[in-house]
């Protein structure tokens, strides 16, 4: 039943291309939940509904998080894009009546990861990230060590790519908060 409500909820939210970019999310992330351990229908969920504040204006979402009583980090204050996270856990909650944190926390995360995130959150931003129709090269070199079954050097990929993507892309902003993350996995990994 919820579902069907967060597939509507998300298509109304959305234009075609960034519904069918969450759809994407939802299947792959669910493939994903099974193959690593994590509770697949709880990551569809989470993908279908992570991106339903990605079409809000800046101002809006601004309104929202000053409504919520989010204390805005130096990075989402010069770029107000970067909420759309935070702001969609917040409606999904209010809309949708989710109460699962692990949902909640994997739509907040999605964009710059957060440090000590679970699995599902990982799963989940990783999805988003390299889903099927996302043809980046260096998407498809994630989704191969995915199939292999080498999820931490995937993740550890998709940061770095993230990272090297914001800083090479005039106009945005490296957040810290994955700079953080990707050194956490990096330590893990020595
Ligand atoms: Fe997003
Ligand atoms: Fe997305």
């Amino acid at each position: 039943m919820i579902y069907q409500r967060a597939f509507e909820f998300a298509r109304a939210m959305l234009s075609e291309e960034r519904f069918e970019h969450s759809l994407s999310t939802a299947k792959y992330g669910y493939r994903l939940g099974k193959q690593y351990g994590v509770d697949p229908e709880r990551v569809y969920l989470t993908g279908l509904l992570h991106d339903v504040a990605r079409e809000l204006p800046a101002s809006s979402l601004l309104l929202h998080a000053r409504k919520q009583g989010i204390i805005l980090r130096k990075e989402e204050k010069t770029c107000p894009f970067l909420l759309h996270g935070k702001v969609a856990a917040f409606i999904v909650r209010k809309e949708l009546g989710i109460k699962d944190k692990g949902v909640l926390d994997g739509i907040a995360s999605h964009i710059v990861g957060r440090r000590h995130w679970t699995k599902l959150e990982q799963i989940v931003y990783l999805a988003d990230k390299v889903e099927p129709t996302r043809v980046y090269p260096s998407a498809g070199i994630v989704r191969k060590l995915l199939e292999e079954g080498e999820f931490e050097r995937a993740l550890l990929e998709g940061l770095r790519n993230a990272i090297v993507y914001a800083a090479q892309t005039r106009g945005w902003i490296v957040d810290t908060e994955t700079v953080v993350v990707f050194n956490e996995i990096t330590k893990t990994q020595a």
